[in-house]
C-alpha cells in the first residue's frame, strides 16, 4: 500500500528579531556582548572587562595580543619590538621578512617578496605563472617573463602565457615536437615537408591537400575540386544527386533524390522513400500509406482507411501532436467521428443530423439542458446555453463559453491572448489571475537549500500544495524542522529575498503545517 503525505500549510510568520543566529553552535547570542567563534558562544570581555576576539578554538585579547592561524601571541616581544604573524607562527618585523609563510632574515632594507623567496626588486624579476606560482629571475635587456619563465624576445615568443611555453622564433610545437615554421607545416599532429605560410596548401584533418585541386569534406577525406561532398564520397552536381550518402547519375535537372533512387519532380513525388505518380496517387504522410486518387480510400494520420467502412478520429494529445484512430461505422450513413477526452471512446456520426459538442453526439434539432437551442446562432457548452454564442463568434471551453478574438482555450482554461498566443506557449497567466513570473525556483532561496539537505520534513516542505519555493523565493540561512503530533514547524532565518534583492538582516521565518496521512 502506498502512503501519501499532503501537507496543508496553517500558518507562515516571518517576524524581526533581536538576536542573530551563531551557526556553530545553532543558537542565538547577541552580538553586543557575545561572540559566535568556530566552537560556540562565548563573552565578548574578559574578567578585565579586555575586549576579546576569535581564535580558533580559543579567544584573545584584542589590544596586547595577535592570532595567527589557530595560536595566540603577545603583540610586543619582551624588549617591547612589535610582532606579526608569519602563516601560524609570530615574527618580529624589525628582523626578519615573510615572504608566503617563509622566514628570511632581513638583508639591507629588502622586503620585497616573489613566492617563498626575498627578491631585490632592483636587479631581480618576479615572474608570475598560473595558479600564483611565482619564480625570481636576473633582469637583463630585451627579456621577458612568459608565465614563471623568463625569455629573451629577440630570439624566442611565448607561445602560453598560462603554461609559460617558450619556443625560439620561426619554431612551433608539432605533436610536443619543435619543427621549422619556415620549412614544415603541422596537420593535426602529423608534419609535413610544405612551409606553414604557404596558403596553396592546407590541412584536411591530418592529411595536406593542394586548394588547386582538392577540397575537404567534414575535415577529414579529400575530394577532386570540381566535386562536391557526398556523405564519405563525392558527386558532381552538374550530372549527379547525392542520395543517401551516394553518388547517382541523373538524366534530368528535374530528378530529385527519393531513398536511394531518383524521381522526376513534375509527375512524381517521393513518400518516404517510395516513389508514387502524384497523378494517381496520394501519400497519406511521409513513410505513410500511398493510395489511390478517387476512390473509397483516405488517409488518417500514416494509414489509409475504407471510408465505407471506417471513419478517422483525431485528436491533439498532452505534447499537442495529432493522434489517430481509424473505427468502423455503427451504421453507414455515418461521415465523421466525435472524439470524447480518451480517443478509445471515439464513436461514429452523421454530420448532417448530429453534431459532437464536448465529445458527446447531440441530435441538430436536440435542446441544450433545458433550454431550446437553436444550432445556428446558439452555443451549447457541456448542457450549458450560451444564446446567441455561436453567432457572436464564441466557443465553448469546457461549461464556459469564450470570445475567440480575444482569448484562447486550453485544457478547458481561458486565457487572454495577449498572456498566451497558443497553447504550446508556456504561460501560467490564466484570464482573471495575473500572477508576477518568478526566478526558477530549483536554483534558488529555500529549494537551493532544500537541493542540498535532503531531511524529509525539508522535502516535504517543498511538496507542500502552496509550494514555497515559488511564493517566497528566499535565502534561507539555518533551517531547523521539528514535529510535534501532526504539525510540523520549519524554522529559520532570511538572509535575502531573491525577487526583490532585498537583504535581512534578523528576520526569522516560522512556517507551520498538518500533515495528512491517506
Ligand atoms: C606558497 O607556499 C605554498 C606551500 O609551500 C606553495 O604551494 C605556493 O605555491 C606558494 N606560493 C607562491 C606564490 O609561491
Ligand atoms: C637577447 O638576445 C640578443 C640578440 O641575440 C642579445 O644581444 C642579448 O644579449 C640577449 N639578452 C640576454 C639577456 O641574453
Ligand atoms: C622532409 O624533409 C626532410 C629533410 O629535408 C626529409 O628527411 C624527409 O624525408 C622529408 N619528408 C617527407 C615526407 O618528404
Ligand atoms: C554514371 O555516369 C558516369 C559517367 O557518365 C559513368 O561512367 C558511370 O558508369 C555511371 N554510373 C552508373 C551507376 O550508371
Ligand atoms: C501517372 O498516372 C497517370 C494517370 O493514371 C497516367 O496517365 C500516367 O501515365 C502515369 N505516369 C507514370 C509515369 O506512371
Ligand atoms: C432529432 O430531433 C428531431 C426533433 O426533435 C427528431 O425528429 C429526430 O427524430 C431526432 N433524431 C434522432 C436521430 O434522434
Ligand atoms: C435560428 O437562428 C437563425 C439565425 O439567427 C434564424 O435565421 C433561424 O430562424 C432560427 N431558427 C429557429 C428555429 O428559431
Ligand atoms: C513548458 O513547461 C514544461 C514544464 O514546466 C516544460 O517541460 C516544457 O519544456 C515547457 N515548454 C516550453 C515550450 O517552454
Ligand atoms: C491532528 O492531531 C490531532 C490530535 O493529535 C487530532 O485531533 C486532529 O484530528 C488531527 N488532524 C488531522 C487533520 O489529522
Amino acid at each position: 500500500m502506498k502512503t501519501v503525505v499532503k501537507l496543508l500549510v496553517l500558518t507562515i510568520v516571518i517576524v524581526e528579531v533581536a538576536a542573530e543566529p551563531c551557526m556553530s553552535s545553532m543558537k542565538e547570542y547577541d552580538p553586543e556582548s557575545q561572540l559566535c567563534c568556530d566552537y560556540g558562544v562565548v563573552p565578548k570581555f574578559n574578567e578585565h572587562g579586555q575586549k576579546l576576539d576569535c581564535c580558533s578554538e580559543k579567544t584573545f585579547i584584542v589590544e596586547t595580543e595577535i592570532c595567527c592561524e589557530r595560536d595566540v601571541f603577545k603583540k610586543l616581544t619582551e624588549d617591547g619590538k612589535e610582532q606579526s604573524c608569519c602563516g601560524a607562527t609570530s615574527y618580529e618585523k624589525s628582523e626578519k621578512v615573510c615572504c608566503n609563510n617563509t622566514l628570511t632574515d632581513k638583508i639591507n632594507g629588502i622586503n620585497s617578496c616573489c613566492g617563498s623567496s626575498l627578491i631585490n626588486p632592483k636587479t631581480t624579476i618576479c615572474c608570475r605563472g598560473s595558479n600564483s606560482n611565482k619564480k625570481p629571475h636576473s633582469i637583463g635587456t630585451h627579456m621577458k617573463c612568459c608565465g614563471v619563465e623568463y625569455y629573451n624576445k629577440t630570439t624566442h615568443y611565448c607561445t602560453s602565457k598560462k603554461k609559460g611555453m617558450v619556443l625560439p622564433l620561426l619554431k612551433s610545437l608539432c605533436n610536443n615536437n619543435e619543427y621549422d615554421i619556415l620549412k614544415q607545416k603541422c596537420c593535426t599532429g602529423t608534419l609535413y615537408n610544405v612551409s606553414d605560410s604557404d596558403e596553396q596548401y592546407t590541412c584536411c584533418g591530418t592529411k595536406l591537400y593542394n586548394t588547386v585541386d582538392e577540397k575537404c569534406c567534414d575535415g577529414s577525406f579529400t575530394i577532386p575540386h570540381a566535386a562536391e561532398c557526398c556523405e564519405k564520397g563525392h558527386f558532381y552536381p552538374s550530372s549527379q544527386k547525392c542520395c543517401n550518402g551516394l553518388p547517382v547519375n541523373i538524366t534530368s535537372s528535374t530528378e530529385e533524390c527519393c531513398g536511394n533512387g531518383l524521381y522526376d519532380r513534375p509527375y512524381q513525388e517521393c513518400c518516404g522513400n517510395v516513389i508514387y505518380n502524384t497523378s494517381s496517387h496520394q501519400c497519406c504522410q511521409p513513410g505513410g500509406d500511398i493510395i489511390v486518387k478517387l476512390t473509397e480510400y483516405k488517409c488518417c494520420g500514416k494509414i489509409s482507411y475504407d471510408s465505407h467502412e471506417d471513419v478517422c478520429c483525431t485528436k491533439h494529445n498532452s505534447h499537442y501532436d495529432t493522434i489517430y484512430k481509424i473505427i468502423t461505422k455503427s451504421v453507414e450513413n455515418h461521415d465523421t467521428c466525435c472524439v470524447p477526452s480518451e480517443i478509445e471512446k471515439s464513436q461514429s456520426y452523421s454530420s448532417i443530423t448530429h453534431r459532437c459538442q464536448l465529445g458527446g453526439i447531440i441530435n441538430k434539432t436536440d435542446m441544450c439542458g433545458i433550454h431550446p437551442y437553436n444550432e445556428t446562432s446558439d452555443l451549447c457548452c457541456g448542457g450549458v446555453l450560451d444564446k446567441m454564442g455561436l453567432e457572436e463568434g464564441r466557443d465553448c471551453c469546457g461549461i464556459k463559453s469564450y470570445d475567440m478574438t480575444s482569448k484562447i482555450c486550453c485544457d478547458s482554461t481561458i486565457y487572454l491572448k495577449t498572456n498566451k498566443l497558443s497553447c504550446h506557449q508556456n504561460s501560467t497567466e490564466f484570464i482573471d489571475v495575473i500572477q508576477r513570473t518568478l526566478p526558477r525556483h530549483r536554483d534558488y532561496g529555500i529549494c537551493s537549500y532544500c537541493n542540498l539537505h535532503t531531511i524529509q520534513n525539508v522535502k516535504e516542505f517543498l511538496e507542500s500544495p502552496t509550494n514555497l519555493c515559488k511564493q517566497f523565493v528566499l535565502k534561507i540561512a539555518k533551517l531547523t524542522t521539528s514535529m510535534a503530533g501532526n504539525t510540523t514547524t520549519v524554522d529559520g532565518f532570511i538572509h535575502k529575498d531573491l525577487l526583490s534583492q532585498k537583504t535581512f538582516k534578523n528576520t526569522r521565518f516560522n512556517s507551520k503545517y498538518l500533515a495528512h496521512v491517506n
